[in-house]
Parts: C-alpha cells; sequence; structure tokens
C-alpha cells in the first residue's frame, strides 16, 4: 500500500521559551524535524507534509534542501486535528496509510515505524496509535482501555484523578487509513480543557462509528519521548549520544568516558581507536583505526586516516588527515587543510586550505594559508605565509625537501624550490629557485662595549 507521510510542526512550543521554532531546535548534529524526516524518509513515501504555522518561513527555509516536501500552512493553531486538516488538499481521494508524525518527537527508530505500517495494514484498522507503557506518564495523552481495547485517549488537562494514574500514554504518532480519514477529523471538537481541536479524540469518533482502532506498544518508550523544553532537549541529547557510543564500543571503539564524549549520530570511527574524554566528533566526521584522540579536541566534517594521533585541544573543520599523521595539541586545521601521511602540526599552527605533504613537519606557531607544501618539507617556528595582499587571496608554493627557516614569511604569490632553504627571518618576496639559499635581512654589526657605555651615560 502507499505510504504518505504528514508531520505536525506549526505550534509555538511555548515551553522552550525561544524565539525560534520548536522543531528548528538542534540535536546531535540535525534539527528535531530533520530527525523526524529522516526516519519517515526509511519509509519510502509516496509524499511527505509539513504542517507549519508559526514561524513557517523559518521552518520552510531551514529545510529548503529536502528535495520534494509538501507544506501546509495553518493559521491560526487550533490543535493537532485542526493541523492535519490543512493537509487535506494534497492528501483528498489518495488510496493507502497515512503516517502521522510529530515535528517534536525526533528519536523514533525506523524499524518502529515499519512495525507500525505493518501492524496497520495487516488488521486493517481505520487508526492505529503507537503507545508506550512509561514510569512518568505526566503531559501524555493516557490511553483509556475498555476491556482491553482503547477505547479513547485523555489529555493530561482533561484527565480525572484515576486517569492520570494510567501509564500508558499516545506517542502521538498514528497511522491511519486514508479512506474517508478526513470526514473523520471534521467530526472531532473542540470543547476540552483547552478548547483545542484534539486528533487524539480520532479515537473516539472511531469507535463511535464502529470503525477498527488498534495499538502498537513500543518496546523502548525512550523512543517516543517528545521534546517540550530545554531540560527533554538536554535529555534526549543524551540518549542519542549514549546510543551512538554504546554502537562504537560495541564495535571495537575505546571510549575512556562515554559521558563527556559527544559523537554525532553520522560519524564513523574505526576499531581500535582510543576517545579520551571531551572529544567531539561532529557531522560527517570519518575516523579511522587505531587512532588517538585526546581530550578536548573538536572535529567537524573532517576525515582522519589510520593510526593518527591527535593531541589535547585541537579544532579541526572540513579536512583531511592521512594515516600515521600526528596532530596538535592546540592545532586548528579548517577550510580543506590536508594533512598527508606520517606529517606533523604541532602547537599553535593553522593550516587554511593548505596542503602539508607527506612527513613534513610544522611543529610551532605558524600560519599555513592556501599554500601547497611538498613532502619532507621543513616549516621553522614563526612562519607565515601572508597570503592576502589586500584584496585576494594568493598562494604559495613549497616545493619537496624545503626547509623554511624559524621567523620568516612568505609573501605570495611565491615559490620555494625544491630542496631550497629559506634562512631564519628571511621576508621572502621573490620565488627561490631549487637548492639555493635565501635570505633577506642585512649582515649583522657589533658594536662592543656597548652596554658599560650606556650604562655610564645614564647615571
Ligand atoms: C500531543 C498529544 C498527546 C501526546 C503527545 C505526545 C494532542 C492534543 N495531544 O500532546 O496525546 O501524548 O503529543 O508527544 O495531540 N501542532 C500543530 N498545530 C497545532 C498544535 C500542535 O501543528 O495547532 C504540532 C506541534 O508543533 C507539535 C505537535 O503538533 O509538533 C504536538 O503538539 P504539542 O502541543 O507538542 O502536543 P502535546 O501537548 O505534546
Ligand atoms: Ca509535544
Amino acid at each position: 500500500m502507499d505510504i504518505h507521510v504528514v508531520i505536525l510542526a506549526a505550534g509555538k512550543g511555548t515551553r522552550m521559551r525561544s524565539t525560534q521554532p520548536k522543531v528548528l531546535h538542534r540535536l546531535g548534529g540535525a534539527s528535531l524535524i530533520e530527525h523526524v524526516l529522516r526516519t519517515a524518509a526509511s519509509l519510502g513515501p509516496k509524499s511527505a507534509t509539513i504542517v507549519v504555522g508559526h514561524m513557517a518561513e523559518h521552518v520552510r527555509s531551514a529545510l529548503q534542501t529536502w528535495p520534494g516536501l509538501q507544506f501546509a500552512i495553518q493559521e491560526p493553531q487550533l490543535g493537532t486535528a485542526h493541523a492535519l486538516l490543512q493537509a487535506e488538499r494534497f492528501l483528498a481521494d489518495k488510496p493507502g496509510t497515512l503516517l502521522l508524525l510529530s515535528g517534536d518527537v525526533p528519536l523514533l527508530a525506523p524499524r518502529t515505524l515499519t512495525r507500525l505500517v505493518h501492524q496497520h495494514e495487516q488488521s486493517h484498522a481505520a487508526l492505529t496509535v503507537l503507545t508506550a507503557n512509561v514510569e512518568d506518564p505526566h503531559g501524555y495523552g493516557r490511553i483509556v482501555r475498555l476491556e482491553g481495547r482503547i477505547a479513547r485517549i485523555v489529555e493530561e488537562k482533561d484527565a480525572s484523578p484515576a486517569e492520570r494514574r494510567i501509564r500508558e500514554i499516545n506517542s502521538g504518532i498514528y497511522a491511519f487509513a486514508l479512506e474517508g480519514l478526513f470526514d473523520t477529523v471534521r467530526a472531532i471538537d473542540a470543547r476540552n480543557a483547552q478548547g483545542e481541536h484534539y486528533l487524539p479524540d480520532m479515537v473516539a469518533v472511531l469507535r463511535r462509528r464502529g470503525r477498527h482502532v488498534d495499538t502498537l506498544v513500543v518496546e523502548d518508550p525512550r523512543e517516543i519521548r517528545g521534546i517540550n523544553s530545554r531540560e527533554e532537549l538536554a535529555d534526549a541529547g543524551r540518549f542519542l549520544r549514549q546510543q551512538k557510543n554504546d554502537e562504537l564500543m560495541a564495535a571495537g571503539v575505546t571510549i575512556e568516558d562515554p559521558a563527556s564524549t559527544f559523537i554525532d549520530p553520522g560519524v564513523i570511527v574505526g576499531t581500535d581507536t582510543v576517545l579520551h574524554p571531551f572529544v567531539m566528533l561532529e557531522g560527517r566526521t570519518r575516523i579511522g583505526a587505531g587512532c588517538e584522540i585526546h581530550s578536548g579536541t573538536r572535529i567537524v566534517n573532517s576525515m582522519i586516516g589510520d593510526g593518527v594521533a591527535i593531541n589535547n585541544h585541537c579544532v579541526i573543520t572540513d579536512s583531511r588527515v592521512g594515516p600515521g599523521a600526528v596532530v596538535g595539541p592546540f592545532a586548528h586545521l579548517r577550510a580543506d587543510a590536508d594533512v598527508r601521511e606520517d606529517a606533523r602540526v604541532g602547537n599553535f599552527v593553522e593550516l587554511k586550505k593548505t596542503s602539508l605533504g607527506s612527513g613534513s613537519k610544522a611543529m610551532h606557531l605558524a600560519y599555513l594559508g592556501d599554500a601547497t607544501i611538498g613532502s619532507h618539507v621543513n616549516i621553522g617556528a614563526g612562519t607565515i605565509t601572508c597570503n592576502y595582499d589586500g584584496s585576494r587571496k594568493q598562494p604559495t608554493m613549497i616545493e619537496d625537501g624545503a626547509f623554511i627557516g624559524s621567523d620568516s614569511q612568505l609573501i605570495a604569490p611565491v615559490t620555494v624550490g625544491k630542496g631550497a632553504y629559506v634562512g631564519s627571518g628571511t621576508t621572502v618576496r621573490e620565488n627561490v629557485p631549487p637548492g639555493a639559499l635565501a635570505v633577506s635581512a642585512g649582515k649583522q654589526r657589533n658594536i662592543e662595549d656597548w652596554v658599560e657605555g650606556r650604562k655610564k651615560k645614564i647615571p
């Protein structure tokens, strides 16, 4: 059967106390709604409609890169049933199953949705509600059962004290038969504590009409947690990280202190790599096998080869580090920096759009920008590529085996030839031919007994 997805994301998210729409808050490297979209995409739906309302344009523009999304506007926001009605024009007369998701329930596993849809289609129900048994049901709609079967859902604010003790809750995730759906939704009134059209009332309406309503109880209730406050956002983040860390440890990665190790869900780490406390691996980062990454390092969207050591407090973004290389402590690699095999980058060295060839070293205090550096080059302490001429970025080439003495400046565009030497403190303004020595400072002068003379002048 065809599956269509609708995601509710029009609400204000008052409890977040934010100027941003709730569904755009970030969790494990993606916004809440992107998590939901990813899970939905795993089912290969025929269509995906997002109901937006509060700050609709923000939500829409944040999702620009997602192809094929349809947006329905809900203005004003009169409740979750009213929200679903806004998607009617995209779905009227379509056959199949409607999977209704909440933009603020980001942790659902794809296999849970697959099970929900499967059971729903097998049982020919008009509606299947995903539910969970939880320790603390506070804030959720409660599943009221009669003779074991779901009879209705009652919201916290409308529940009697006895109903509040029910620990089976509504996840806000539903599978509906599309046929006749919108007529039933229209039958939902707003006679409740919040004066809203509640989608969970579909259960009672359908039961009254003699239709079959089913439930599926989720195995792990943590999956269906909704994010309504900053505290719940932090909790969900902790849960995601724990899942990721557990998965990596099971695959042979050592994580010394999982509680302080933050790894985004999409990151890949090879076996026998050791992660020390306070390491952050973000975005599409890939770390090879047998690496050691020390405390305080943050790596974003970067590729690290096998057997690499990243020492303390490095920041590496959008860059590559080849196998066997050693980086840090306190190094900054960014914007397509490319540290090749067995190269070494030491403390207070910044590489931007620069490749450092295999076996080359830049061990102390350097800025290397827009430079192509060959293999087995030595970059002395305090070397600076002066890559910006005031209007444009200019390239520097340093060929294989060259030696750049400490405290030198390379005024780009400039090339230092193969095996050439640049003396300490040289300002290199012209190309250095292969094998040459470049020096720019004048001859040193020593003034004998100068210190004694000065002392005599100052009484
Ligand atoms: C809802 C359910 C509750 C369930 C819980 C699970 C209702 C009335 N209650 O409660 O039974 O246990 O989810 O997390 O549905 N939204 C709109 N338009 C609106 C109102 C809400 O699009 O007019 C969207 C919100 O942006 C959000 C979702 O619907 O993404 C859920 O709304 P929310 O206000 O968070 O509902 P809960 O109180 O959590
Ligand atoms: Ca919610």
